[in-house]
């Protein structure tokens, strides 16, 4: 009889694993239970899941209301084609729209976050013709497909463009990223350089469609922009003809607070993305939200999209019941305390640690970004790591966690913190002591300056 191990081993050797050199695909751990914030490994050994595994179970693990509504999905309609109109996309629509502002009123269900951003380039280049370039911005990643890889600042881009698995047309915009500006300015002196400096890129670039944008940038580093950037940026967008897509598939569902990003600043985009926390990541749901403007150029030209899992009746019968579990929760105010009792513990623990150059970030959404030295601000790991598989000080950092107990979603330069909204303050306490040993391993290495660690959003992080 085979043992567990060599099951694994059989099937990693028959598998691509995701984002990975694939002789680094070998051992990775056996998940066979998860339960609110904990996922379990074959041994039953438990780990807190502080990054809502890719920060979409938004809701934790085995919710019952969305079990519920999916086993029920199941025995009665499966699947139909998105020809027909079915039960679960019906509701589904509803219960979407019940958290969307009225001028976003027009849907398309796919079945990932990659699909919903492929759909919503389509529709802004379709319905800006002639005009068809994209911008984005370095700190962003927009999924895996050509055109998503495309918009995708971060180093997963590269080897899809070598490989020219890329779409043309995209331009990359400076970053809003306070701790390392690209115009080595400080806010609030800097008059918001990172959004104004669009207007001239815009203009002088000609042929601009749209601009894609996580509102708070996710994987690349919790980016909070300061009160005035969307406002600006959206000015901008409108003064050149230019349509604004935020892409919330991290943001989305409650994870900075409010259920989407843009109502941080009333700044309400033409096209809106969703995925991972739509259905609290129970089924592989993707949506692209259109303005009634968008939505109306399609009137009498051909939507030329679709999926045969389009409005997939099992993926879309978890979403109207995620959208009442999470007001549930929401209303419960458990959220907005928790929140509140983890930046506390991430700014002590930065306080602490010499390796933590800058804590930031929003709700449940945070980032340590790791550094050698904090007055330099010289970091351990560059973009081009992830790529070349140099070791990563936050796989390191992340690796002594999870030894510990505590499971979170390292990138090459931070540690991504994004527990479930059902997360209470005294699994933040446990969580926070398992980092408390973790991120010793880099304070081992740092050049010791006596400078404290930066809070770059503490504007917002109220
Ligand atoms: C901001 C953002 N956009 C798009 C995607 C792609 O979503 P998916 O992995 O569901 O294709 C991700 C995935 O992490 C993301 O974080």
């Amino acid at each position: 009889m085979k043992s567990t191990a060599d099951k694994v081993s059989e099937l990693t050797e028959h598998t691509f694993g995701t984002w990975n050199r694939q002789k680094a695909w070998k051992t990775p751990m056996l998940i066979t239970d998860a339960e609110g914030v904990y996922i379990y490994d074959d041994q039953g050994k438990p780990y807190l899941d502080f990054s809502s595994q890719l920060i979409c179970s938004n809701l934790g693990h085995k919710n019952k209301a969305v079990i519920e509504a999916i086993v029920k999905q199941a025995e009665k309609l499966p699947y139909v084609a998105p020809a027909f109109v079915n039960e679960a996309a019906m509701e589904a629509v509803e219960a979407i729209r019940s958290v969307m502002p009225e001028s976003l009123g027009k849907f398309f269900f796919s079945t990932s976050g990659t699909e919903a951003n492929e759909a919503a380039l389509k529709m802004a280049r379709q319905s800006k013709m002639p005009a068809y370039k994209a911008i984005s911005r370095y700190r962003s990643f927009h999924g895996s497909t050509p055109s998503s890889a495309a918009f995708t600042g971060d180093p997963r881009r590269w080897p899809s463009e070598q490989a020219r698995c890329t779409i043309q047309g995209v331009r990359f915009a400076p970053d809003c990223y306070c701790y390392r500006c690209p115009f080595a300015l400080e806010y609030p002196g800097c008059n918001v350089q990172c959004a104004r400096y669009l207007d001239y890129m815009i203009a002088e670039e000609g042929n601009v469609a749209a601009m894609i944008v996580e509102p708070v940038v996710g994987t690349n580093g919790r980016l909070v922009p300061p009160p005035e950037y969307f406002p600006i940026v959206r000015e901008i967008c409108d003064k050149h003809g230019v349509l604004l897509i935020f892409d919330e598939i991290m943001t989305g569902w409650f994870r900075t607070g409010p259920a989407f990003a843009w109502e941080h600043w009333n700044v309400v985009p033409d096209i809106l993305t969703m995925a991972k926390g739509a259905s609290a990541s129970y089924t592989p749901v993707g949506v692209t939200a259109a303005s009634n403007e968008v939505a109306g150029f399609f009137e009498d030209e051909f939507f030329c999209h679709g999926h045969t899992y389009a409005y997939h009746p099992l993926a879309a019968s978890a979403v109207p019941a995620a959208v009442s579990e999470y007001k549930r929760v929401m209303a419960s105010g458990l959220p907005r305390k928790a929140s509140r009792h983890l930046q506390a513990s991430l700014y002590e623990l930065a306080d602490k640690h010499e390796c933590v150059g800058d804590v930031r970030g929003i709700g449940h959404f945070w980032a340590l970004e790791i550094v050698k030295n904090r007055k330099t601000r010289e970091p351990f790991n560059v973009k081009a790591d992830k790529i070349s598989g140099k070791p990563l000080m936050t796989g390191k950092i992340a690796a002594e966690a999870l030894k510990l107990g505590l499971f979170m979603f390292a990138w090459y330069d931070n540690l991504i913190i994004a527990p479930p909204l059902i997360v209470t303050e005294e699994e933040i306490d446990k969580a926070k002591d398992i980092l408390d040993q973790a991120l010793k391993v880099a304070d081992s290495e740092v050049e010791s300056t006596g400078v404290p660690a930066s809070r770059s959003t503490e504007y917002a992080a109220k």
